[in-house]
């Protein structure tokens, strides 16, 4: 099946922004007294806020009312808006700007499904908010990855089907979620992590849209 789409993930696929995630978690569990490394950062990206928090008292034992709950959340959420306030489009990953350039020359929509609230200002202050044809709401989705929705949501803004897309993500959650919404699953980052993922490339820099798009036409559809 000819390829109508590729469906890119924010946080770690475009720009750093997976780094500024961890700082902020890191920064909350400590407060809490829990340990929080890189292993723990792995298993939450892609998550969403109220998720990721959820883990990290999971994993230090601890009983949370409502409030202060939603206060760390807030908390969290805080630290992150200073971390990413001074991004801009030098801060856009080495290779994505010339994939885009080549999508839009093939006549391949590009989407963008990020479990982050914050998405839009991200990708507004990269500049790169008009070369999408379709920008998912993280907001909007009743389950978050590695639930299949957010990528779902975005391939029925494209008009085309989850079969015909690509997704690229660097997270093992958003890997799940590309498998489970049945397009052809693309990693960024560790393929020792990645398992899932079809085919992996270490960095945005790497991506090749023509090995991409052998792999995904000899692919059997499932
Ligand atoms: C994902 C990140 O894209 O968005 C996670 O990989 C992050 O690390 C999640 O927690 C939610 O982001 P936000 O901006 O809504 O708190
Ligand atoms: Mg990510």
């Amino acid at each position: 099946m000819k390829t109508s789409a590729v469906i890119f993930d924010l946080d770690g696929v475009l720009t750093d922004t997976a780094e500024f995630h961890f700082i902020a978690w890191k920064a909350i569990a400590n407060k809490l007294g829990i340990e929080f490394n890189q292993e723990d950062n792995e298993k939450l990206k892609g998550v969403d806020r109220e998720n990721s928090l959820m883990y990290i008292i999971e994993k230090g034992g601890i009983a949370m009312e409502a409030n202060q709950f939603n206060h760390l959340l807030a908390e969290k959420n805080q630290h992150y808006l200073t971390l990413i306030n001074d991004i801009n489009p030098s801060h856009l990953f080495d290779g994505v700007l010339t994939c885009f350039a080549t999508l839009k020359k093939a006549n391949i929509k590009i989407g963008l499904a990020s479990a982050s609230k914050n998405a839009n200002l991200v990708i507004n202050k990269l500049g790169i908010e008009p070369l999408f044809d379709f920008i998912g709401d993280a907001a909007s989705v009743a389950h978050n990855k590695p639930a299949p929705d957010i990528f779902l949501a975005v391939a029925k803004g494209l008009q085309v089907t989850p079969q015909s897309c690509i997704g690229v993500e660097d997270a093992v959650a958003g890997i799940s979620a590309i498998n489970s919404a049945k397009m052809f699953a693309v990693g960024i980052g560790d393929a020792q992590v990645l398992t899932q993922a079809k085919l992996v490339f270490a960095s945005m820099g790497d991506f090749e849209f023509d090995t991409v798009q052998t792999a995904f036409l000899s692919t059997p559809a499932t």
